[in-house]
This record gives C-alpha cells, sequence and structure tokens, in this order.
C-alpha cells in the first residue's frame, strides 16, 4: 500500500467512525441557542443545538437525518469547536467552509482533515457543510432577552 493508499484508507475509517458513533449527538440541557440546517437537494436535516457560558461554546450537540458524510461532518464539526470562544468557533466555520471551495483557507485539522477530499465531489460538498452553515446560524440567533419588568 502507498502513502496516499494509506492516509485515504484512515480517511475513510474516520469519517466511518464518526458516521457510525457520531459524537455529541444529543440535545444539551439547557439549550441557549438552537438553529435548523435543511439540504433541499435530499430533504435531509440538522439541528444544531448551543449552550453558551461567556461567549464561549459551553457545550454542542445535534440531531441529524442525513448522509455519511454529514453525520461524520456534524459529529467532527462538535469536538472540533466544543469549548471555543464563539469568536474561535466563526473563524472555524470561515475555514471548513473556505475548504469546501477549495480556497483551503489554513487547511483543515485532525480528524476534519478526512473530509478534504470531499471538495472533489460537488454533489456532496453540501453534505458536509449543512452542518457547519447551521452552526453559524445558530451562533448568529439573536439571544432571547429575560426581563423581570
Ligand atoms: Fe442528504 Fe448528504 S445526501 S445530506
Amino acid at each position: 500500500m502507498t502513502e496516499t493508499e494509506a492516509s485515504l484508507d484512515l480517511y475513510r475509517h474516520t469519517v466511518l467512525d464518526h458516521s457510525r458513533e457520531p459524537r455529541n449527538r444529543v440535545r444539551p440541557v439547557p439549550t441557549d441557542r438552537a438553529a435548523t440546517g435543511h439540504n433541499p437537494l435530499c430533504g435531509d436535516k440538522v439541528q444544531v443545538y448551543l449552550h453558551i457560558v461567556d461567549e464561549a461554546i459551553a457545550d454542542i450537540g445535534f440531531e441529524a437525518t442525513g448522509c455519511a458524510i454529514c453525520m461524520a461532518s456534524a459529529s467532527m464539526m462538535t469536538e472540533a469547536v466544543k469549548g471555543e470562544a464563539e469568536t474561535a468557533a466563526q473563524l472555524e466555520i470561515d475555514n471548513f467552509l473556505a475548504a469546501m471551495r477549495g480556497e483551503n483557507g489554513a487547511g483543515l485539522q485532525g480528524d476534519l482533515a478526512a473530509l478534504g477530499g470531499v471538495r472533489d465531489y460537488p454533489s456532496r460538498v453540501g453534505c458536509a457543510t449543512l452542518p457547519w452553515q447551521t452552526l453559524e446560524a445558530a451562533l448568529d440567533a439573536t439571544p432571547q432577552i429575560v426581563t423581570t419588568e
């Protein structure tokens, strides 16, 4: 097996691992912000839930009906941004979306590198970006202001 074949094999294994056993596939309690993403091409949906403390993602979870790439991307995304400041999470989103556009940004690190090859399959790019676009929408949500007045 060549080095390239070994890398592809490892990437395939990583994607399958995350899609079969997604991390953080739960709704955190409490949930402060949430958003739903929809892929009209296939009808699949992703819900992203956030628990925000001091402008950081204290907890994140998701629910989804989607293909293996979508599930793996959502799972890896939650691991990448859990505990991150909101601003850092937004940079992660920007970098991932740039990578899927072939602009590569700072490159994809860790398990996310396994999704780098998706950009070569334009019809699957939406599967990988759906969870990230949904996270971006959840971060952008105007927080509900609770008042005693
Ligand atoms: Fe629906 Fe991939 S086929 S998200």
